[in-house]
């Protein structure tokens, strides 16, 4: 462990030996400014609600888009670490759609996380107010309720940034620049906390994923069960299986990872075809580990959470493997396979993926807070030939949205970036 004088030291010298500190700034915005859409401030259009939101004042629509910029520059500033080693951008990377190429991402002082790093894309689909009630939410445990509070984690987490809170005032006062950025966000150049945390949600709710070959075909039809014109025999015989009925209800791989917006991400609700993810926590059978030591901590203690995840958006999954919590699998073959015949029992394992694959044959299969006993499932999983899970891998690369991943607005402002 390096002193605290020492390791303030090496952040000065950090920030001193930037090139050109002392005349250009470290990082570039361009002018005029990018656009951020499409979304003003946090979704919070709740289906329930009677009024319309006011529509905001040209005044607040300038200000959130600078805080959007600011979320930009505090996304790729390595100040928000302890020793200056890492930024959020480190482990979040735009060619990966914003996870980690790596299976377990490494923190500042080179320590390994102990999760694979997710995507952050479409996060903007999981807005906090439902949400907190149904307890799920961001990260692979949903621990975090809100996207405010989520973005903080990773800065005081001591595997991953390190720093803790009350210093990031004097951390950005290291950079003069921040003064304007934070006066044309908040109308003053005060850092809080709060603030930061404000900044870097409204920047990742604007990354949203659009422009995909699935985009395109989706716009060509009718109907998302529809075939679509722009794609292979493979790639439509994939999309019918991934949404695993003809009729359109959610069912098979929809019926956990594609959801509607903006609120109730679920089976129960009508599906919208672009809303890859749902945000409940859900057990995979990835391990039969109910009486080994060692399993996930239940969220607060229960035990029906035990081992349940959640999973990121699948648009750019082609990009964002190595694949699960754990990054366990490389490929999304592998993925697949596992699907198909790698599930194992858990007492916490999803109705969807029990007895046989009768939600694959009918659709969505009821409550996964089954009790019964895992050991007397006859055959887990959802059951597919190798021409099958082929058609499923050659749809899922549909998903990938190449302008995204090189999307300018969301780039590495820094001139020596990390
Ligand atoms: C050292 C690597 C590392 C750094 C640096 C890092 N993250 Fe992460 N991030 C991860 C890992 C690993 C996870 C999954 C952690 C978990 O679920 O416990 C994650 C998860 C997240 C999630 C949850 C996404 C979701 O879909 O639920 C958000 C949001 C996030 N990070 C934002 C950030 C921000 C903002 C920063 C910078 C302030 C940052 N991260 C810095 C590795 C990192
Ligand atoms: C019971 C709900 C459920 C079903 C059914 C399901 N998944 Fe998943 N999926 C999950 C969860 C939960 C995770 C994250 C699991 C973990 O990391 O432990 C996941 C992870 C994944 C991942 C990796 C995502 C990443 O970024 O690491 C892919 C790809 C995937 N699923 C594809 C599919 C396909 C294709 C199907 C249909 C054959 C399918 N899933 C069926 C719940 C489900």
């Amino acid at each position: 462990m390096v002193s605290t004088p020492l390791r303030w030291l090496s952040v000065v010298l950090f920030v001193a030996a930037a090139p050109g500190w002392a005349q250009a700034q470290r990082f570039h915005l361009p002018d005029p400014s990018y656009v951020y859409g499409p979304r003003f401030g946090p979704p919070l259009r709740d289906r329930n609600a009677t009024e319309l939101p006011k529509p905001p004042s040209a005044d607040e629509l300038r200000r959130d888009q600078a805080l959007a910029a600011l979320g930009r520059v505090l996304f790729y500033e390595p100040l928000l670490s302890r020793n200056g080693q890492r930024s959020c951008g480190s482990c979040h990377q735009q060619q990966h759609a914003f996870a980690d190429p790596r299976r377990f991402s490494t923190g500042h002082t080179g320590r390994a996380t102990e999760r694979n790093s997710m995507s952050l894309v479409h996060l903007a689909d999981l807005s906090p107010a439902p949400y907190q009630t149904r307890g799920v939410g961001f990260f692979w445990d949903g621990r975090a309720k809100t996207l405010e509070a989520a973005v903080l984690q990773p800065i005081q987490h001591p595997v991953e940034m390190g720093l803790p809170l009350e210093l990031l005032p004097e951390r950005l006062a290291m950079d003069p620049a921040y003064g304007a950025l934070f006066l044309a966000a908040f109308g003053s150049d005060l850092v809080t906390a709060g603030r930061v945390g404000a900044a870097l949600a409204r920047f990742l709710r604007a990354i949203e994923s659009r422009a995909s070959r699935y985009d395109e075909g989706l716009a060509q039809v009718p109907h998302v069960v529809v075939d679509f014109p722009g794609f292979t025999a493979a790639e439509n015989r994939g999309k019918r299986l991934f949404l695993g009925s003809v009729s359109g209800a959610p069912g098979a791989c929809a019926s956990c990872h594609m959801g509607s917006r903006p609120v109730t991400c679920g089976p129960s609700a009508s599906v919208d075809a672009t809303c890859f993810q749902t945000f409940e926590l859900r057990n995979t059978g990835l391990e039969q580990r109910d009486q080994r030591a060692g399993a996930t901590p239940g969220v607060a203690g229960n035990p029906q959470r035990t081992d349940r995840f959640r999973a990121p958006s699948l648009r750019n999954v082609e990009v964002t493997g190595p694949y699960m919590h754990d990054g366990r699998f490389q490929t999304l073959e592998e993925v697949v396979r596992f699907y198909a015949r790698g599930v194992r029992p858990h007492r916490n394992l999803d109705a969807m993926l029990q007895g046989g694959g009768a939600g694959w044959r009918s659709g969505w299969g009821g409550s996964s807070d089954s009790d019964r006993d895992p050991h007397a499932m006859a055959e887990l999983g959802l059951p597919m030939n190798r021409q099958q899970q082929a058609d499923l891998v050659a749809f899922l690369r549909t998903l990938t949205d190449r302008e995204l991943l090189r999307d300018p607005r969301f780039a590495d402002p820094f001139r020596n970036g990390r």
